[in-house]
């Protein structure tokens, strides 16, 4: 199931210093200002797997296992089981204005998160993805949550999964711990709430950034033109 790029495997060792690959300045707009690499530069690239009920309105109906981003399982289940998706998007809470319009993101998630947030980042060398597609991908996280769990860890360290990516909006989300670790989808999720409301949103409508859990794990927020 590992699959670590050649390219990003002499850059395992340097995980660490993610944080400081040079880059433009947050302050420097422009969404193609970036590069788009696949994956996130210094790690490896693990699948995300997603254990889905079969039948969304009936749990003990049992669940399949699909591999990919939130999106490409959806799409999985739907070939599966035909109607699951509408049953699924039946699910979805209504975006609200937030999360629809390029406006300003008025309430905080609070100065405390449990897990503990310990830093963030919009300085990355990545282009700027649309913070609307973003919400889209936070709200099917948030929609999907009674299955939470899997990651990238194991067994190489400082590896990442795409959670959800489309119309090229991207969520990742990294593990620093040489173990796998379990991180709920609601946390990633709440990880690129936060980013959707930081500095890192430019002109009300792009984020890009990365925020770092004490835990070891990290969730980045970016364009992504990948297969999605
Ligand atoms: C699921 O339904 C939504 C809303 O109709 C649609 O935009 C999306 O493309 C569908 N996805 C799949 C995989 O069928």
């Amino acid at each position: 199931m590992l699959t670590i790029s050649t390219i990003f495997a002499s850059l395992l060792a340097l995980s660490t210093v993610t944080v400081a690959i040079p880059a433009r300045h947050a302050d420097d707009p422009g969404p193609n200002s970036g590069i788009d690499p696949q994956g996130i530069l210094g790690y490896g690239t693990v699948p995300i797997s997603w254990d889905l009920p079969t039948d969304l309105n009936n749990p003990s109906a049992g669940t399949i296992t699909v591999t990919g981003t939130v999106q490409e399982a959806v799409a999985a289940m739907e070939t599966a089981y035909p109607g699951w998706n509408a049953t699924f998007q039946s699910k979805l809470p209504a975006p609200t204005v937030e999360q629809q319009e390029d406006g300003d993101d008025t309430s905080d998630l609070g100065l405390f998160s449990f897990p503990t947030r310990e830093s963030f980042t919009c300085d990355l060398p990545y282009v700027q993805a649309s913070k609307r597609m973003i919400w889209d991908g936070i709200r099917y996280l948030r929609t999907l949550s009674c299955s939470a769990k899997n990651g990238p860890g194991s067994p190489g360290k400082g590896n990442c999964g795409r959670v959800s990516c489309s119309w090229s909006a991207a969520i990742w989300w990294c593990n620093d711990n040489n173990f796998e670790k379990e991180v709920g989808w609601n946390d990633i999720a709440d990880g690129a709430e936060f980013l959707c409301r930081s500095d890192c949103v430019h002109r009300k409508k792009d984020v890009l950034g990365q925020v770092f859990y004490t835990d070891k794990w990290s969730v980045t927020v970016r364009h992504d033109q990948n297969n999605c």
